[in-house]
């Protein structure tokens, strides 16, 4: 209990189950991230003793020059779109932090990444299956491989000392929030098991080389539960995205010691497993009559690759006092602000109306390109005047109302004219853009100029 007076000989604490931040006494609000409710009492783990502090260093600085650079060797992957992901395979001695919502299909795909690599040893851990329902999964996927171990154990002390009898190549721990430490008296998935238990796996990557995943689990507002501290420690940070009633799911990299972030991978959930899709734009977009309104096409890039997505807004007279926005898939605060600039801008009475802008497939994006439809689905749904399902749209909007260049625009194009497009609105700003004789590109300076063009 949280109010409980602790006992003389245990020495207690209070930590924030959100950023780790500990105090003496309970409070409802943490003064470091400000969130709320998020105070619980633990144990404090006792520290080591009879360490003599000195002085002098066994080691010295070195002068960067003399420091030998040993290209990491890595451990390559019999699926091309995750060796991207990761920067060219996987680093050995990695910690990987492969987060997402329950349900979302993490364990689906540690097990499919397991069989399908069968040249390496994977240790698969699992405090969340018995061994038999794991074998039963692996029933539904296409892959078989006798190199793979699955070990139902939750002690961290058990599973290092099975790593030594086993020696893998990859370990993968299903999931940090149910692993323990026997040198901590706290609960499994509180903060000091978590933060005890990565550490000591941590040491386990780097002493013996090995590649280990941790599965981690989200609350409800998208952050890995447990502390940041966890973001920090690994290496690489995954994330698992995608709706769960929708096949498409996307794995993003948030941060990756070894290579680019934000590369992103595309599956999509099948019968037996997940399945590479390297062409998302086809089930991204539906194939829609072209009197529909509040629907515009946008060109965007998520990592390296241009994925055309569908935005679809609905705009109708507000019922209650103040007007709802709701917002999926595209930031809420941004919605907001290109409302304003329509308001501002261009005169569009948008204050007293309910919008709700949602980008198909599940797929979440944070190119600003997508602006542009954003704004024309709005007033598409607005003046109920359909736009062309033949045009599409790429370009971020500025606050003065300027359509600003976006990155990699030849790609989008090249993408939107594969794909069939007949035309692609880009900002007029791009310093040179090599033109394409299949598809019209049309340049537009401001909002004023972007919607003369598409709605006359
Ligand atoms: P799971 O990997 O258990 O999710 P997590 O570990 O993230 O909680 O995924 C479970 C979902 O995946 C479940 O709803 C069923 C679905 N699934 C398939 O559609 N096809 C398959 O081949 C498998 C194994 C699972
Ligand atoms: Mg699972």
């Amino acid at each position: 209990m949280a109010f409980n007076k602790p006992s003389s000989t245990i020495k207690t604490q209070f930590v924030c189950s959100n950023c780790g931040a500990t105090s003496a006494k309970w409070t409802g609000k943490c003064n470091s991230c400000n969130s709320w409710n998020t105070f619980a009492e633990e144990e404090v783990a006792k520290k080591k003793s009879g360490i003599a502090v000195t002085t002098l260093s066994a080691k010295t600085a070195k002068n960067i020059g003399e420091i030998k650079s040993n290209s990491e060797p890595r451990i390559v992957l019999a699926e091309n779109e995750l060796n991207t992901l990761f920067g060219g395979g996987i680093v050995k001695g990695s910690l990987i932090l492969f987060a997402g919502e329950p349900g979302i299909g993490k364990s689906t795909l540690m097990l499919q990444v397991a069989l399908q690599n069968a040249q390496l040893k994977v240790l698969y851990i699992s405090g969340e299956e018995s061994e038999a329902q794991i074998k039963l999964r692996s029933e539904r996927l296409k892959y078989k491989s006798d190199n793979c171990y699955i070990f139902s154990e939750t002690c961290v002390e058990f599973i290092t000392s099975e790593v030594e009898r086993i020696q893998p190549d990859i370990i993968i721990v299903d999931s940090i929030q149910t692993v323990y430490s026997n040198n901590i008296d706290a609960l499994p998935g509180s903060i000091s098991q978590i933060r005890e238990t990565a550490s000591a796996l941590m040491d386990l990557a780097k002493q013996r080389n090995i590649a280990i995943f941790l599965i981690g689990h989200i609350t409800k507002d998208g952050a890995i539960a447990g502390p940041k501290l966890l973001e920090h420690l690994v290496d690489v940070v995954l994330q698992f995205e995608g709706d769960k009633n929708n096949n498409l799911r996307f794995v993003r990299s948030y941060k990756n010691r070894f290579g680019n972030t934000n590369e992103l991978v595309i599956y999509e959930m099948t019968s037996t497993g997940l399945e590479e899709n390297t062409n998302p734009s086809d089930l991204l977009i539906t194939k829609f009559d072209a009197d529909r309104t509040g629907i515009a096409i946008s060109c965007c890039v998520e990592g390296s690759r241009p994925i055309l997505m569908e935005t679809q807004a609905l705009v109708s007279s507000a019922v209650y006092g103040t007007p709802q926005r709701s917002s999926t898939g595209f930031d809420y605060k941004r919605l907001n602000m290109l409302l304003a600039i329509l308001e501002r801008r261009c005169g569009f009475r948008l204050a007293m109306k309910d919008v709700f802008l949602n980008i198909a497939g599940g797929i979440r994006t944070e190119d600003p390109a997508i602006d542009l439809s954003v704004v024309c689905a709005i007033l598409s749904s607005n003046e109920d005047i359909p736009i062309s399902p033949k045009i599409c749209f790429a370009g971020e909007i500025g606050l003065s109302g300027e359509i600003r260049p976006s990155q990699k625009i030849e790609s989008k194009i090249n993408e939107a004219s594969r794909l069939g497009f007949e035309s692609i609105i880009v900002s007029k700003y791009h310093p040179k853009l090599i033109k394409n004789s299949n598809i019209k590109i049309n340049e537009v300076g401001n909002v004023s100029e972007l919607l003369s063009l598409v709605f006359g």
